[in-house]
């Protein structure tokens, strides 16, 4: 295939009379990115006539998004296909095709050996040529088994269709946005350098023109998204170099636009202007997913984080002088590779003594390809969960003791959607939290003073104020 013929607008549009309506069902696994990736390829669908359906069983086109950070994620989507694999046989039996797509991190990685494990898999399309989605799918719909992995010359973003007006509305007042993908960081237990690829930026312009598209579209908060979301750089309006915190400042100058978050950022790049954002922008709301995967500074080199335990502290400590009200969240990995007991009990202690209000933590798991796989002291399961189940259980202390704290306290809340009781809606903290309240559903998008009346286990309830 030409590059020409992939990139060619030539698709007609859905609902054109010659086109009769076909229907895909994308499935998301991992991280927000492919969250993203999903909207963008249902996008790009639907100018060939493909409307989203939720009822797997009713697709001409099912496309499975995937995640290969850790070895369950990516057998999930093994146990899926077998399934599929009935379904696409029992469609066949009516006459009715099913084409089965796998896009995302494992098409990466694992390119045509899907095709190899999982014979009913028609199309295999890695993250960086989303673009030629849909060509690949009119080459599987011919007979082809096809396998979409290079790294493409082109800006696949210049090429997929930005965030439409109508379906912005319909996903909600809240938007993620893509900024920068790849890691150049290289940690030695992670794939996502590998699946990923080196680190791109997108410009300047574009992000501002998407984020004016999805303000026009309804959406009041933007969560801009990268693997290493703070390493974004570019060129700005005055034809100086810019980093996040400038991008964020540019940002901030939307109408309309509400609120600011970012993820997933790496310590190494939390930069002064980025800090000083946190201090002055009220748009930007004070929370902080700022992962350490781990307090021991000896696990910590291993893993190559490039930074010791006392300075994420010292950081940590500088972004809170900045802004006081700063709710963190983190990632830890236990059962790295030669963690003994001491190294887990470093672990511990800086959780104890940094307190975050959300966390996600995993055992580690050995990926084909990482340097960590190498390593030898691979840690027994039997001690990663003791692990594992120590840790939670702090963390979760933390989490509910940050949500206790919040009780009494007057906040401001975007009601996002219509909560589970008749009349009431559900909204978002300044620091991620869901807000259950009374409230109209014309309130969507709004936001309001609320007092916080009660927290729950995962969610907060609030009274309106004034
Ligand atoms: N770029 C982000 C992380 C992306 S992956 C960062 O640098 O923080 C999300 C999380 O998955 C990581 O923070 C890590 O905690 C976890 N993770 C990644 N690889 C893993 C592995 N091999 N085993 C267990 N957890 C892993
Ligand atoms: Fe993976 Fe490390 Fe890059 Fe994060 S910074 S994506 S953990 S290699
Ligand atoms: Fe998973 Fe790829 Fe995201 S491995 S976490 S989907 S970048």
């Amino acid at each position: 295939m030409t590059q020409e013929t992939a990139l060619l607008p030539t698709s007609p549009v859905a609902g054109d009379d010659h086109v009769p309506l076909r229907k895909v069902f994308v499935k998301t696994y991992g991280c927000q990115m492919n969250v993203y990736d999903s909207d963008r390829m249902s996008d790009a669908l639907a100018r060939d006539g493909y409307v989203a359906t939720d009822a797997v069983e009713d697709a001409d086109f099912v496309l499975l998004n995937t995640c290969h950070i850790r070895e369950k994620a990516a057998e999930k989507v093994y146990s899926e296909l077998g399934r599929l694999r009935e379904l696409k046989k029992a469609r066949a039996s009516e006459g009715r095709e099913m084409v089965i797509g796998v896009a995302g991190c494992v098409a990466q990685a694992e390119g045509d050996e899907i095709l190899r494990r999982a014979p009913a898999v028609d199309l295999v399309i890695g993250p960086q040529t989303y673009h030629r989605l849909p060509e690949a799918l009119k080459r599987a719909r011919r007979g082809e088994r096809v396998v979409e992995t290079d790294y493409a010359i082109e800006d696949k973003f210049e090429h997929l269709p930005a965030p439409d007006r109508a379906k912005t509305r319909a996903r909600g007042v809240t938007a993620f946005l893509t900024v920068q993908e790849g890691c150049d960081k290289f940690c030695t237990f992670c794939v996502v350098p590998y699946t990923r690829g080196a680190e791109v930026s997108r410009p300047v312009a574009q992000i501002l023109a998407e984020a004016e598209k999805l303000v026009e579209g309804g959406v009041r908060e933007i969560t801009l998204l990268g693997q290493n979301v703070n390493a974004w750089h570019g060129t700005g309006p005055d034809g100086r170099d810019c980093g996040l915190g400038d991008l964020l400042r540019h940002l901030g100058e939307i109408d309309g636009l509400a609120r600011l978050r970012y993820t997933t950022s790496h310590p190494r790049d939390m930069d002064d202007s980025l800090i000083e954002a946190h201090r002055s922008m009220a748009k930007l709301m004070p929370y902080l997913h700022l992962p350490v995967q781990s307090g021991s500074d000896r696990i910590l080199k291993a893993m190559n984080r490039r930074h010791t335990a006392a300075e994420y502290l010292a950081l940590i400590d500088r972004i809170r002088a900045a802004q006081p009200d700063l709710a963190l969240s983190g990632d830890f990995i236990v059962g790295f590779p030669g963690e003994t007991e001491e190294d887990f009990e470093d672990t511990m202690r800086l959780v104890e003594s940094v307190g975050y209000a959300q966390a996600f933590s995993f055992k580690y798991s050995s990926r084909p390809g990482t340097p960590g796989a190498e390593l030898t002291g691979q840690v027994a399961e039997d001690v990663k969960a003791k692990r594992l189940e120590r840790l939670l259980n702090l963390l979760t202390r933390q989490q509910r003791e940050f949500a206790a704290s919040c009780v009494g306290r007057e906040i401001d809340v975007l009601l996002e959607k219509p909560g589970r009781l008749a009349g009431q809606l559900v909204g978002r903290s300044p620091w991620l939290q869901p807000v259950n309240i009374d409230a109209k559903q014309s309130q969507i998008g709004d936001i309001i003073r609320v007092r916080i009346t009660k927290a729950g286990p995962n969610s907060l309830f609030a009274e309106m104020v004034g």
